[in-house]
């Protein structure tokens, strides 16, 4: 089920192979770490990636971050020898790319029943092709699911589609994937944004999928981590509303009342539950930074 402990704002995809890479981001900002063994790492690279990730989660501190490892695909070479090196240093979750249906998760998840160090490993999947978005939800509701990442790099090329700026050509994949997400409990979050120096176009892009329900973005690039940070982190004013919220409603019930009014608004017990949510995740991001 969703982790409510720990915040997902910003997800950064590290290729495996660049030690420099795996070294910094214990200092960087960064909610979780995508280690990647997948698209980020050529083909003669793979068991050097491998080994090198293997070894970073096991001697480097990365403190209270999100770590999941990106293995390859089971329809390539490398996938099982991944697994055998991943498997030991049992990340949080495993990052399984392309994922088309529950089979594909089912799969693995056999394979780490029959790891006891991974008994507390989780799988996210890769939702980035066509047929991956239309079995979202079977995907969402497979065993030890318990997040989804946006490949819209690879969706807008299987769809032949482009890349344009309000991103209409995803939007119905993005919002199915929410939907099948949240019908789980699973965090969702959104693909990544190529410019990395264009941190102004990150910020609307952000904001967009933070008003949809995203969780957060993958980034590709530490410049990125500060704007969507800052986008997904509620704001000054959304925690003094909750606490308004909250301190109305418990004041209209002393009074035997079921909703108050708040500013010409209602407030109900809905609105409450959101601003208990939010102050929660005040305190995820709070604790992760400390
Ligand atoms: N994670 C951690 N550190 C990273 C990083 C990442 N994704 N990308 C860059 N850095 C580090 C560099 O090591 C460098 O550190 P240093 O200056 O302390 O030595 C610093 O950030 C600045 O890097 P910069 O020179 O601006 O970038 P670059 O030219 O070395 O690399 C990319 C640019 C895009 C190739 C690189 O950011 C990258 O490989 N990103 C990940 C791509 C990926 O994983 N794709 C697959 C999923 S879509
Ligand atoms: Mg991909």
């Amino acid at each position: 089920m969703l982790d409510t402990a720990k915040p997902y704002r910003s997800v950064l995809y590290m290729p495996g192979s660049k030690e420099r890479a795996l070294e910094k981001a214990t200092t960087l900002a960064t909610d979780a770490i995508i280690f990647d063994l997948e698209d980020a790492v050529a083909a003669d690279e793979k068991a050097n990636a491998r080994a090198l990730v293997a070894a970073s989660l096991t001697s480097r501190d990365y403190g209270r971050r999100g770590l999941m490892v990106r293995i390859n695909g089971f329809d390539t070479p490398w996938a099982m020898d991944d697994l055998a090196a991943i498997c030991d240093v049992a990340p949080e979750a495993i990052l399984l790319p392309k994922v088309n249906a529950a089979s594909d998760i089912a799969r693995l998840a056999d394979i780490l029943d029959q790891r006891p160090a991974c008994a507390a490993t989780g799988i996210w999947a890769m939702m980035e092709t066509p047929m991956g978005i239309l079995n979202a939800a079977e995907i969402a509701a497979a065993p030890r699911m318990r997040g989804m990442v946006l490949g819209t790099n690879d969706l807008v090329k299987d769809l032949g589609a482009r890349h344009t700026e309000g991103r209409a050509e995803v939007m119905t994949s993005l919002s199915l994937c929410l939907l099948a997400a949240r019908a789980y409990g699973l965090v969702c979050v959104d693909g990544v944004y190529n410019k990395f120096q264009d941190t102004e176009t990150l910020r609307t892009l952000c904001e967009q999928a933070r008003d949809m329900g995203f969780d957060g973005k993958t980034l590709i690039h530490p410049a990125q981590i500060d704007v969507t940070n800052e986008v997904f982190a509620p704001s000054k004013a959304d925690i003094t509303l909750a606490n308004r919220q909250i301190a109305a409603f418990d004041e209209a019930e002393a009074k035997g009342l079921g909703i108050a009014v708040l500013d010409g608004n209602i407030v109900e017990n809905l609105h409450v539950a959101s601003a208990r949510k939010l102050l929660a995740k005040v305190e995820a991001i709070r604790a992760i930074a400390g």
